[in-house]
């Protein structure tokens, strides 16, 4: 995790690291640092919590230098302090490197400085890489600029584990270096400036063209020209820059209190824009130009595996069930973070689709990475489509969701969801299913904005029924099929946003154990709509309220037993069985959100966590 900017150029660099720093808070908000070069030496500010407090301290007392390196942190060695704030510095003082990343063999190299007399003042990985770049560079002969790039090289050659590095060194003055391997890391080209940044977006505003860097790649920059060398040695070919798009507008969050609601609202639109072109009346199927496969080698496929984490893994749950339900193709799913270390048998005839909202999160890059290597053929299913799982799969689908503020996802679940109904039927189309059906299927996904409005309508009495329950300490979410995923997602989102215990399982599991926490205390939230197994939910309620558990359930419109049977009930626009999970997510993101914020908590950036996962 963790945003890195540097800036070297004509200009005061510090505007250009704050504002950069802010646009990467997605990935780790619980401190922030920047460290300028003066002329003479380097100086550094840094702050615990938000970007806006460092830019509050930078007001107060500014750093002047056209030379910097800033970084936003998400903590994974060492608590949130300020000592633990990147920059950090090495012996001299005079080197600065900010990381993204986790160092694996920090505490072997650690143990190596203090034995040679270093001391520290934090309990970073990163210090330790800054400690020994500077041990390395004070032993060059000369202290310039080759010996810099040398003394980079020499100490990455040590590490293990991933990094994404800026650094300077008030020695060689002018001078920015960035180094990579597992994190991402890109070199943009401005007006009379050069910068480096963790993503595209932070930077777009300011540079023509961008180079990405590789694993292993160093880049050394004086704001004018730019080398690129290898950790393993000699220079290399710099990658060719690439024209640089103007990022998605960053729209302000309008009446909502916030961006979570804003996004939540979005719906009805960003599934009109997800299916926007995609969907082929004539044919009674969906198109996806993105995935650059004929049909002949579409039905080719014999098995899909759908690898995502979190929120985006439910979505993968619940097409599961579609794509397996419409094209008859055998579907896993496989939590990316857990994927490179199993040995899932994968082959040419396997098509792996990553699932990304931000396209960055280290396990699915992973993932993807391992299922090349062993020849499955990769696409991605992002948000974010110059993410580096949209440039490394060969093919995929772009969600077109617009940004994603708010770090619980809401508006790209749905799209993921409907994305992989678009691919079941085209899957479906093109094997077994027939014209009809796949006719009724586009009616189902063209009904859906409509409905979703329709379910926000809801928006003030969810609210009211989430006021009823806020001193719960526990929440069970039940759901049968594909609304098992459902239940999932509606847990996590209580849990992330709320920090309440909660927990989702197949309704019919209650028995097998989860009916132990059963109390009058614990809500348990049933998806229960009029569908194949309606009556099976009903049976599990009864259970429940037999043992005086309260129950709120999200049924059907006009389902009047559901309603004399629970405690309080979401009723719902009819719609497809098979599209149920699109509608019936809506009101546990409501839910879940009322609930923060009766509570009071951070409903955008909650507590330990970020947008993007960038670390393993
Ligand atoms: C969702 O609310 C969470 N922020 C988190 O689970 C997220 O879905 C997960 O980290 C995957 O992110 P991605 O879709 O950007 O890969």
């Amino acid at each position: 995790m963790c945003g890195i900017i540097g800036c070297i150029g004509e200009a005061a660099a510090q505007p250009f690291l704050i504002e950069g720093l802010g646009r990467l808070e997605y990935r780790g908000y619980d401190s922030a640092g920047v460290a300028i070069w003066n002329g003479k030496e380097i100086e550094t500010r840094k702050s615990i919590g938000r970007v806006s407090r460092l830019a509050e301290a930078l007001n107060e007392s500014p750093l002047d230098g056209d030379t910097g390196i800033s970084h936003t942190r998400w903590a994974t060695h060492g608590a949130v302090t300020e000592e633990n704030a990147h920059p950090h510095f090495d012996a001299s003082g005079r080197l600065a490197l900010v990381h993204n990343g986790v160092l694996e063999n920090h505490k072997a190299l650690r143990d190596g400085l203090l034995g040679r007399g270093h001391t520290f003042v934090s309990q970073t990985d990163t210090e330790v890489l800054a400690h020994l770049i500077g041990e390395a560079f004070d032993c060059a002969p000369v202290q310039d600029r080759d010996a810099l790039v040398a003394a980079v090289r020499y100490a990455l050659g040590q590490a293990m584990g991933t990094y994404g590095i800026g650094l300077l060194h008030a020695d060689t003055g002018r001078f920015l270096i960035a180094a990579r391997k597992g994190s991402p890391l890109i070199v943009g080209f401005g007006d009379g400036r050069q910068f480096l940044s963790s993503d595209v977006d932070a930077i777009a505003d300011w540079v023509d063209e961008v180079i990405y860097l590789e694993d292993g790649d160093i880049a050394a920059l004086d704001g004018d020209t730019y080398e690129v060398h290898r950790v393993s040695g000699g220079e290399a070919t710099p990658p060719a820059p690439v024209k640089v798009e103007a990022p998605p507008t960053r729209e302000g969050r309008g009446r909502y209190a916030h961006y979570m609601h804003k996004e939540i609202h979005e719906q009805p639109e960003t599934l009109r824009e997800v299916m926007k072109g995609r969907l082929d009346h004539e044919g009674g199927t969906a198109v996806f130009s993105g995935l650059q496969r004929t049909n002949e080698e579409l039905r080719e496929w014999h098995r899909i595996v759908l690898t995502g984490c979190g929120t985006t893994y439910h979505a993968a749950l619940a097409g599961e069930s579609l794509i397996e339900a419409l094209a008859r193709i055998p579907v896993e799913c496989e939590y990316a973070s857990e994927f490179r270390y199993r040995n899932v048998p994968l082959d040419s005839r396997t098509a792996v689709f990553a699932m990304s909202q931000s396209g960055e999160t280290a396990d699915t890059i992973a993932a993807l990475r391992e299922s090349k290597r062993k020849g499955a053929p990769t696409l991605g299913i992002c948000n974010n489509v110059i993410s580096t799982i949209a440039r490394e799969s060969e093919g995929g689908v772009g969600l077109r969701a617009g940004l994603e503020i708010g770090v619980a996802a809401t508006k790209t679940f749905t799209s993921q969801v409907v994305a992989l109904a678009m691919l079941g039927l085209l899957l479906g189309r093109i094997r077994d299913l027939p014209h009809c059906e796949g006719m009724d299927i586009i009616r189902g996904l063209e009904s859906l904005p409509e409905l979703v409005a329709q379910t926000l309508e809801l928006d003030e009495e969810i609210s009211r029924i989430a006021a009823k329950y806020i001193s719960a300490r526990n929440f069970l979410f039940m759901g049968r099929q594909a609304n098992f995923s459902i239940a999932l997602e509606g847990a996590l989102k209580m849990k992330e946003i709320s920090y309440i215990p909660a927990s989702g399982y197949p309704s019919a599991e209650l028995k097998h154990g989860v009916i132990a926490l059963v109390n009058e205390e614990t809500p348990s939230i049933f998806l229960a709509p009029q569908d194949g197994v309606y009556e099976k939910n009903l049976s599990n309620i009864e259970e429940v309220k037999a043992r005086k558990g309260p129950v709120i359930a999200v049924g059907t419109e006009g389902d009047e037993t559901l309603a004399s049977l629970c405690d309080d009930v979401i009723l719902l626009p009819q719609v497809p069985d098979f599209l149920a999970p699109v509608l019936n997510v809506i009101p546990l993101q409501l839910f879940a959100y009322h609930t923060a914020v009766a509570l009071g908590c951070d409903v955008d950036k909650p507590k330990n966590l970020a947008k993007s996962v960038t670390v393993e």
